[in-house]
């Protein structure tokens, strides 16, 4: 495994997204200049996009809180983002994690750029019109759809141009431009349809639809399944310009929705402060899974602690006439286990 120094480098790089996240309101373009990580051009877009900006901060708060949901249970849980020092230096690694990282990243953004459009916040955007009329089906569209093709246009501009910076021959930048786009392509292959019935008494005489972004649990969900299915890729040059092939001939070529990533992870067993790697000590494990969330792989064999813990619980719920439900505390002793 490589050093978990030049992993965590690696992940860390998208957070620029996560100090976006931490700010107050971007109200000015003088707060454009005063976000750190933000390159030049970024810079640029945040003055001429002001009104979208907090949908951008939104949508990286998004990403952190939904990587961190899908990653509870792993010993690389997606804390490691808050009061880590920074490393100048710029590395090459790019692990899985990192592609995990910049795939919900571009997802978050483009998913709160499109809510804040259909909802009327912004003056740049509204509703996708174009889907309009009655349908094959026989209902009636609303004229109020998602407008997805803006939210994802905005991320590729905003978060993408990053990468393009860089020259986007780099395996690195390839790298993360296709998760990127991987990530947008989780909210895109998701859209939906949701419906609303009018007529009298409940029935659906009446059915008004409107295209619409998948919760964005489902989306991280995605994501999450393409993470455990990456593929290690190797830059090839193909024609005048390079591409990331799979590294292992036998494997089927990813597609545009699939994760790649360039290096190997290391374990994440131990702590490494400096490293901002935090070791799986003191986590939380479950003594009978045989999954990464077991006892047994989650504390890398080093062994666990158990304790009898008392959960505090509603319990004897009563409903009232009307309209109130009491419940009574009822203390219940459980078993915790932490690894060593
Ligand atoms: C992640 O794990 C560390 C310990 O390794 C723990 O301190 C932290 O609270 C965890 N974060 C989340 C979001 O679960
Ligand atoms: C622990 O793992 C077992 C087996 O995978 C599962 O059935 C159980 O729900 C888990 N317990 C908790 C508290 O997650």
């Amino acid at each position: 495994p490589i050093p978990a120094k030049c992993l965590l480098t690696s992940v860390r790089v998208p957070w620029y997204l996560a100090k976006l996240s931490s700010v107050g309101s971007i109200s000015e373009e003088e707060t454009c200049e005063k976000l750190k990580g933000l390159i030049q051009r970024q810079v640029q877009m945040c003055k001429r996009n002001l009104e979208v900006m907090d949908s951008v901060r939104r949508g990286a708060q998004l990403a952190i809180e939904e990587c961190q949901y899908q990653f509870r249970n792993r010993r690389w849980n997606c804390s490691t983002l808050d009061s880590l020092p920074v490393f100048g230096k710029v590395v090459t690694q790019g692990t899985r994690e990192a592609a995990f990282v910049y795939a919900i990243s571009s997802a978050g953004v483009a998913f709160a750029v499109t809510r804040a459009c259909s909802s009327g916040e912004l003056e740049k955007c509204g509703c996708d019109r174009t889907v309009h009329g009655v349908s094959p089906q026989g209902f009636q569209w609303s004229g109020c759809s998602d407008n997805i093709a803006y939210g994802v246009a905005f991320s590729q501009s905003f978060v993408d141009v990053r990468e393009r910076s860089k020259g986007a021959s780099s395996s690195r930048a390839l790298m993360n431009l296709h998760n990127n786009e991987a990530g947008r392509k989780a909210i895109l292959t998701h859209m939906r349809v949701e419906c609303k019935c009018h007529g009298v008494s409940g029935s659906c005489e009446v059915k008004t639809c409107w295209r619409a972004v998948p919760p964005f649990r489902q989306v991280g969900h995605a994501l999450k399944e393409k993470f455990d299915g990456a593929t290690e890729v190797e830059p090839r040059r193909v024609g005048s310009s390079r591409a990331l092939v799979p590294r292992n001939a036998q494997f089927k070529p990813h597609t545009d929705e699939d994760l790649v990533y360039l290096e190997p992870s290391p374990d994440f067993c131990e702590q490494d402060i400096r490293s901002g790697v935090l070791g799986t000590r003191g986590r939380t494990c479950n003594k009978t899974s045989k999954a990464i969330d077991g006892c047994e792989l989650l504390c890398c064999g080093r062994g666990f602690h158990t304790a009898q813990v008392e959960l505090a619980e509603r319990c004897s719920c009563k409903f009232h006439w009307c309209c109130f439900v009491k419940c009574r505390q009822c203390q219940r002793l459980v078993e915790l286990h932490t690894c060593r």
